[in-house]
C-alpha cells in the first residue's frame, strides 16, 4: 500500500523556506502513529529539512543527484517510478513530501491522509491540485482545538477508487 500523508493549509500552503509553518501537536501525533514502523519516502529538500532521522522508520530519498551522499540506512531512488515499484511489495509506505514529491507520486498513491488546517498561511510550497473524482472520502475526523492546537483542523482519508 502506497499512501501520502500531508498537512495542508486552507490556501494549499504546506511550507515556507523549507520548513513547516504551523505547530499542531495533534498532527505530529497522527503522523507518528501512521508512519512508525514503515518506509517514509521524501524529496531531497524535505530530507535535508529534518533535524534528525525519524526513529523506527526507513527513510527513502528521491534525488536526481547520482552522487548524493546519504547517511547509513537511508535508501536513494532517482525516480518516483523506481520508488513506487519498490514500495509495491510493502504493507505500507508513506510519501511524506514535499511539494515536488507529492506531485510526482500523486499518480501512484492508493491512499491520502490529508490534515486540512483551517487557516491561510504565507508560504512557498503548495500541495498540488488533484482530481477529487478519482478518490472516495473514507473518513473525516475533526481534530480537537485546545491551547496547544490553536487552528481548527480535520483528518481526512481519501481512498483511490478502483479503476473500471
Ligand atoms: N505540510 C506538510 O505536511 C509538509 C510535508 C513535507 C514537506 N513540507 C514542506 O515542503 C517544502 C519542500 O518541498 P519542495 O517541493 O521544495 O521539495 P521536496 O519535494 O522535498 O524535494 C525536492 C527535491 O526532490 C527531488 N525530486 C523531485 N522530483 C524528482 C523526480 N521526479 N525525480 C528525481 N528526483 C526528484 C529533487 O532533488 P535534487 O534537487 O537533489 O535532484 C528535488 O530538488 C518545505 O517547505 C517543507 O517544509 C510540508
Amino acid at each position: 500500500m502506497l499512501a501520502l500523508i500531508v498537512a495542508v493549509a486552507h490556501n494549499r500552503v504546506i511550507g515556507k523556506d523549507n520548513t513547516l509553518i504551523w505547530h499542531l501537536p495533534n498532527d505530529l501525533k497522527f503522523f507518528k502513529e501512521k508512519t512508525t514502523g514503515h518506509v517514509i519516502i521524501m524529496g531531497r529538500k524535505t530530507f535535508e529539512s529534518l533535524p534528525f532521522l525519524l526513529p523506527n522508520r526507513e527513510h527513502w530519498v528521491i534525488t536526481r543527484d547520482k552522487g548524493f551522499d546519504a547517511p547509513e540506512g537511508v535508501k536513494i531512488f532517482h525516480s518516483p517510478e523506481a520508488a513506487s515499484e519498490a514500495a509495491r511489495v510493502l504493507d505500507a509506505a508513506y510519501v511524506i513530501g514535499g511539494a515536488q514529491v507529492y506531485e510526482a507520486f500523486l499518480p501512484y498513491v492508493d491512499t491520502m491522509y490529508i490534515t486540512e488546517v483551517d487557516h491561510e498561511f504565507e508560504g512557498d510550497a503548495f500541495f498540488p491540485e488533484f482530481s477529487e473524482e478519482a478518490f472516495t472520502i473514507e473518513s473525516v475526523v475533526d481534530g480537537v482545538v485546545d491551547e496547544k492546537n490553536t487552528y481548527p483542523h480535520r483528518f481526512v482519508t481519501y481512498r483511490r477508487k478502483a479503476s473500471k
